[in-house]
């Protein structure tokens, strides 16, 4: 039978495993560089042992030069003929784990060729709702007002009892602004937005919708999840500097003005794994006694299209 994605759970499960607990020593050190590389360094380890050939296609590094599986690197042990493309980020929260606060994950998604959006590392707007919401219901360039009053309509709530979360971040100043106005509940996160996206789609978090400007990066691997769990997103690619623009147009980027919907970030199948590093909202972080590893993370695909929780130990 040939091998499809799906064959391959549990071998990236433990890749963004062992790049969490390789992370494990560098939590709390004021070090972003190097826990950044830990994780970088046993991702690019375990995956090089895997029997396919992979593409990097979403990467981390070029935004803050950070130490990189880059866009464009091959993996794989190359001993079978199956092509896939791997969306990554090694470490999202370098400074989180750094500083040893909240939410810090490996993540790593995965889907046959062509699967995720070809972007280059730069800044995305990004607006998400979970499931059970009218197709196409999110628009960036409608105004956020309108937005969360339809979207109250919709989940039968006041317009004050809608939950919005968003990256604590200056640049959100408009977004802060409207949620003020109406008075709806704001859910901040000082990073992660990976989180912030995917937590649309969980009902325990009670957030209705994520938006605000982060990674592209994050905003891709967090649709994989949304597209799985039945969630939107519509997302923008920011160009800063003509550089950016001629790298994106480089990689087949035509219209830099786009608005991808969901299914233009996720094209095909994928499966997707998170791996706590320190303790957050979705995971707990790795912890570590004399004789082993504990370590906490979910898988989601769209083969299965819910979140798997699981909990796992690895002998020292
Ligand atoms: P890192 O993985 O690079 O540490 O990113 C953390 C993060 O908070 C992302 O979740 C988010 O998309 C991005 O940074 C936002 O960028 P910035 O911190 O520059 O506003």
């Amino acid at each position: 039978m040939k091998k499809t994605i799906f064959h391959y759970n549990s071998k990236l499960l433990k890749v963004s495993q062992l790049a969490a607990i390789a992370v494990y020593d560098y939590i709390g050190k004021k070090d972003e560089t190097s826990a950044d590389r830990a994780a970088v360094e046993s991702m690019r380890t375990e995956l090089n042992k895997l029997d396919f050939n992979a593409t990097i296609v979403i990467g981390e590094g070029e935004r803050d030069k950070a130490p990189m599986l880059y866009i464009g690197e091959k993996v794989g042990n190359g001993s079978s003929k199956l092509n896939f493309d791997i969306a990554l980020d090694p470490l999202e929260g370098t400074k989180i784990t750094a500083n040893n606060k909240k939410n810090a994950l490996t993540v790593i998604a995965m889907g046959n060729k062509n699967s995720f959006l070809y972007a280059p590392d730069v800044y995305m707007e990004k607006i998400a709702v979970g499931p059970n919401l009218p197709n196409n219901f999110l628009d960036l360039d409608e105004p956020f007002e309108n937005v969360i009053e339809k979207l109250a309509k919709l989940k039968k709530k006041s317009v004050s009892e809608i939950v919005v979360c968003v990256l604590d971040r200056p640049r959100h100043k408009n977004i802060f602004e409207v949620i003020k106005k109406k008075k709806c509940k704001k859910f901040l996160i000082p990073d992660g937005d990976i989180f912030g996206a995917v937590s649309t789609a969980i009902k325990k978090f009670n957030i209705d919708i994520y938006v605000g400007i982060g990674g592209a990066p994050e905003g891709v691997l967090a649709a994989s999840v949304l597209k799985s769990l039945g969630g939107q997103m519509q997302c923008r690619l920011i160009f800063n500097n003509k550089s950016q623009e001629k790298r994106a147009l480089k990689m087949g980027i035509r219209n830099l003005k786009k608005k991808y919907e969901i299914k233009d970030l996720i094209k095909q199948d994928s499966i997707f794994v998170a791996t706590g590093v320190t303790n957050g909202y979705l995971l707990n972080g790795v912890k570590k006694n004399k004789k082993k590893f504990i370590t906490h993370s979910l898988l989601v695909s769209s083969k299965s299209k819910k979140i798997n929780f699981i909990k796992s130990e690895f002998k020292i």
